[in-house]
C-alpha cells in the first residue's frame, strides 16, 4: 500500500467515508493496518515489489502497470478491477487549473484546452491514463485491461473529505 501521506491513499479513504460512512470506513482501514501492509511511496515501486514476490496483492493506479507492461510485456502482475459488484473502482483524475495571478493566463488556458482536446490522445497515450475526453482513443495496452465500472462519486467529495480521511488514518495507526 502507499503511506497515509500519499494523496492517492487520502482520496481512496475519502471515497470509503463517502460510500460507507466514517464508522465503517474506519473498520476497513483498521483491517488494512491489521494486515501489516508494506508501505511504499511509489506505485511503480509497489508493482516492482509485488513482481519480486514481496506481497500477493497491492493497490495502485492502473497506468503504472501499463507503463511497466510496455517496458516488459511479461511483467508478472495482473490487474484486477476492484468493487465491480458494487460501487465501482475508485478513480483519481489528472486535473489542471490556472491560478488567479498567473502572468500568462491566455496561454495557460490555451494549453489546458489543447490538453483536453487535440492533445488528449498524446497525453493519455504517453502516461497511459484513460482519456477524460471520450473522443480520444485508449492506449492499446490499457484497452487490454478491459471494461470496468467506475465509482460515480463526485471528485469534489474526495477533496471535501480529505482532512477527515487523514484524521481517520492517524487514529487507527495507518502510517
Ligand atoms: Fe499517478
Amino acid at each position: 500500500m502507499r503511506p497515509s501521506t500519499h494523496s492517492y491513499t487520502q482520496s481512496l479513504v475519502s471515497s470509503l467515508i463517502a460510500e460507507h460512512g466514517e464508522a465503517r470506513a474506519e473498520e476497513i482501514v483498521r483491517g488494512w493496518v491489521a494486515n501489516e501492509p508494506i508501505l511504499i511511496d511509489s506505485d511503480t515501486e509497489i508493482l516492482k515489489s509485488l513482481a519480486a514476490g514481496r506481497g500477493d496483492v497491492a493497490i495502485t493506479n492502473h497506468y503504472y502497470l501499463g507503463r511497466l507492461l510496455e517496458e516488459d510485456s511479461a511483467f508478472p502482475v495482473q490487474l484486477f478491477w476492484a468493487n465491480q459488484a458494487d460501487r465501482g473502482a475508485h478513480v483519481n483524475v489528472s486535473g489542471a487549473g490556472v491560478t488567479a495571478n498567473a502572468p500568462n493566463r491566455e496561454n495557460a488556458i490555451a494549453l489546458i484546452e489543447w490538453l483536453s482536446g487535440d492533445g488528449q490522445e498524446m497525453f493519455a497515450g504517453t502516461n497511459h491514463e484513460f482519456p477524460a475526453n471520450p473522443a480520444a482513443p485508449v492506449h492499446p495496452i490499457i484497452a487490454e485491461f478491459g471494461e470496468y465500472s467506475a465509482d460515480p462519486l463526485a471528485k469534489e467529495e474526495l477533496g471535501r473529505l480529505q482532512s477527515q480521511a487523514v484524521e481517520l488514518m492517524n487514529r487507527v495507526g495507518y502510517q
